[in-house]
């Protein structure tokens, strides 16, 4: 194989993806055999009602999945089957190249230590050799790169002591220090305010731009997604139901479940037209 054809390849390539939990009366399957590609720098949006299996899909690619549940199916991610990795190589695999940013910030940071130690901890977890300064230093750059303003002073500061916006730049930030080739955000603007969460998603799309890493950016919410993903994969109980450029399934939806997804939001170009036009200095 040809250097141009890998790069070619898509950066994660999933197959036959199916969770189930087993019941007594049988085994329930939350995700059913889902078939869909995200391409090297591309951001896929995988939309779907609550319930519908977008966590499930995203659990089921970090290796995360809860106790009890099945995975089956395949999933490449830069040529490599997931699914064949030891806990071990799949430990690995999430400390140094696929982050998961969550919904709530603060369930993923302690209390009890600085945003900064946070930061650098998890830089250092998974690079051999790196002092303590090093680490510091790369924390308060990465915090500057999500638009913390005074980096240098926020990043002795404690979880609490940030809004629920800055916490979740706290959490990008981090996500950025590993510089990861796949970001995966699972509702990471769904508890913050309008105003921060068009500020979170122009964030993740500039991060997009600026290093080139793969997006899947999973939501209820379609206004979400429309400014940021350049493909759509559209779930419903546990079903793919739909999937194309996010153009395409913007513009001319083929089932009529994701344009019921599309009627609730009515005003949707109003909608991001009044994200991009507000500032909102409060949470800076
Ligand atoms: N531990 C579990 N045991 C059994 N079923 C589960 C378990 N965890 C989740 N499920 C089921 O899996 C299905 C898919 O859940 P999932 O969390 O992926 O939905 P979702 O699309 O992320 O919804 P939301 O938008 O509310 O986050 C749901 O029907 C849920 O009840
Ligand atoms: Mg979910």
């Amino acid at each position: 194989m040809t250097a141009s054809h890998e790069d070619e390849r898509p950066l994660l390539r999933v197959r036959g993806l199916t969770v189930a939990f087993p019941t007594a009366a049988g085994a329930t399957e939350v995700v059913k055999s889902l078939d869909f590609d995200l391409a090297r720098g591309g951001a896929l949006g995988i939309v779907g009602e609550s319930g519908s299996g977008k966590s499930m899909t995203s659990l089921a690619i970090m290796g995360l999945l809860p106790k009890g549940a099945e995975r089956t199916g395949s999933i490449e991610f830069d040529g490599a089957e997931l699914t064949a990795l030891k806990e071990r190589e799949m430990q690995a695999v999430r400390g140094d190249r696929i982050a998961m940013v969550f919904q709530d910030p603060l369930s993923s940071l302690n209390p009890y230590y600085t945003v900064g130690t946070q930061i650098a901890e998890a830089y250092r977890s998974h690079r051999t050799g790196v002092t303590r300064r090093q680490a510091r230093r790369v924390a308060i750059e990465a915090m500057e790169r999500v638009h913390i303003r005074d980096a240098a002073r926020r990043v002795d500061h404690y979880p609490h002591q940030f809004s629920g916006g800055m916490r979740q730049r706290v959490m990008i930030a981090m996500t950025l220090s590993m510089e990861p080739d796949l970001i995966i955000a699972d509702e990471p603007t769904t508890a913050l305010d309008v105003t921060v969460q068009a500020q979170i998603l122009d964030l993740l799309a500039e991060i997009r731009r600026d290093t080139g890493a793969g997006l899947i950016l999973i939501t209820h919410d379609l206004a979400v997604v429309s400014e940021v993903a350049d493909h759509l994969v559209v779930m419903r109980e546990g079903d793919l139901v739909e999937q194309g450029t996010a153009e395409r399934v913007f513009c001319d939806p083929r089932e009529p479940y994701t344009r019921m997804l599309l009627d609730a939001v009515p005003r949707i170009d109003d909608e991001i037209g009044l994200l991009k036009t507000t500032t909102a200095e409060e949470d800076r």
